[in-house]
């Protein structure tokens, strides 16, 4: 068998970092060998996360590059946006593949992301490099490159939900409505008032809404996927739930269409793509039918009464909104087969 790649996870502490380590665990090709930790280097890995003791042992490296290079081949960098951007180009320039979970190489234009997510931008050099890695939409891209953008939630689940009926040309993009669900580990580990128990239990609540910072990521991607400028309503909303998304999303239909066409079109788009698992007529996706795993699931009705289809689509925003995908993208990147790591039963109840 060959020899085992290298990673270091940087952000370690964060809910993005675990689960890589959760899923690296059981990677075949892959071994863990830096958790690194710009708060607690020194500590004990488990420290934080007793659930990790005796499967990850040793005490958190720091955010050393040097140290990094001597150590690894490639790096997850679970860290916030405006921390990548400074931390990523030193990375890529010590020859380490990377692959970033933050928004800071996603966008291609420095002004865009300056105007959604209030922050400096990275240097172009590096926004230009970066794949976005939608596994299943650009993945002939990411084969053999050495710097994925990990695409953000939000995106993910939209964006696999409404790239086969746009690119048909079956939808009117001028109508698309994304009515987005999270659940609260989407906004990381830090404390904050949003995400406090009594803030959120028996709460439902929506927020940044037409001005969440995943929007122009959507609209970027769908234009990419099917050379259609699509302006895009995106209304996020937190539920009191750990994990999960579920994306209900609307669109006119341009000339009549069946539950039944959609169920085609899609199964034949995602042939061969173990993630994807499009429902039968009338079964509608729930976020814990993927819980825990790296699937995205997707349904459909078709309104014959106002034209219009709505899709359905889950994931885990841990997995395949985070981790899961972004070693998904290392198995791209190199030529692994797709599932190594990731084959994850969703857990039940
Ligand atoms: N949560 C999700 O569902 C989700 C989904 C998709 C994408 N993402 C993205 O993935 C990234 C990580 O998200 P998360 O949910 O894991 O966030 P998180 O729980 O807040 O963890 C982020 C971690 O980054 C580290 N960090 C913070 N500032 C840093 C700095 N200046 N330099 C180095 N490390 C720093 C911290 O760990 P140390 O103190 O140990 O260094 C922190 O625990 C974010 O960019 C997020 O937007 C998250």
């Amino acid at each position: 068998m060959a020899a085992r790649i290298r990673a270091a996870v940087v952000g370690s502490t964060g809910y993005g970092g675990v689960d890589l380590l959760r899923l690296l665990r059981r990677h075949p090709h892959v071994e863990v060998t830096s958790v690194i930790s710009s708060s607690s280097a020194g500590q004990d890995i488990s420290g934080g996360y007793p659930h990790l003791a005796d499967i990850y042992e040793g005490t958190l490296d720091p955010v050393d590059v040097d140290l990094i290079r001597q150590k690894a081949d490639v790096v997850f960098a679970a860290t916030p946006s405006g921390a990548s951007s400074e931390l990523v180009p030193a990375f890529l320039d010590a020859g380490l593949k990377v692959i970033d979970l933050s928004g800071d190489f996603r966008l291609k234009s420095g002004a865009l992301y300056e105007k959604w997510y209030r922050k400096k931008p990275a240097d172009e050099k590096y926004l230009v490099r970066a794949v976005y890695g939608l596994c299943e939409v650009f993945g002939d891209e990411v084969k053999g490159s050495d710097f994925v953008s990990n695409p953000g939630c939000y995106p993910t689940a939209a964006l696999l939900g409404l790239i086969p009926a746009v690119k048909a040309g079956w939808v009117d993009p001028e109508t698309i409505i994304i009515d987005a669900k999270s659940g609260v580990s989407g906004a990381g580990r830090s404390l904050s008032l949003t995400v406090h128990y009594s803030e959120i239990n028996e709460n439902f609540k929506a927020y940044r809404v037409n001005s969440h910072q995943h929007t122009p990521e959507i609209e970027m991607a769908l234009e990419k996927a099917t050379g259609a400028t699509v302006p895009v309503t995106f209304t996020p909303h937190l539920v009191p739930m750990t994990r999960g998304i579920l994306c209900t999303m609307y669109a006119r239909l341009k000339e009549h269409r069946t539950e039944q066409d959609f169920i085609d079109l899609y199964r034949e788009f995602y042939r061969g793509r173990p993630f994807v698992r499009i429902r039968g007529r009338g079964v509608w996706p729930a976020t814990k039918e993927v819980w825990g795993s790296n699937y995205c699931d997707i349904g459909f009705s078709v309104d014959e009464r106002t034209h219009r289809v709505t899709i359905l689509s889950v994931i885990d925003n841990l997995v395949k909104g985070a981790a899961g995908q972004a070693v998904q993208n290392l198995n791209l990147m190199m030529g692994w087969d797709e599932s190594a790591g990731l084959e994850l039963v969703p857990v039940y109840p």
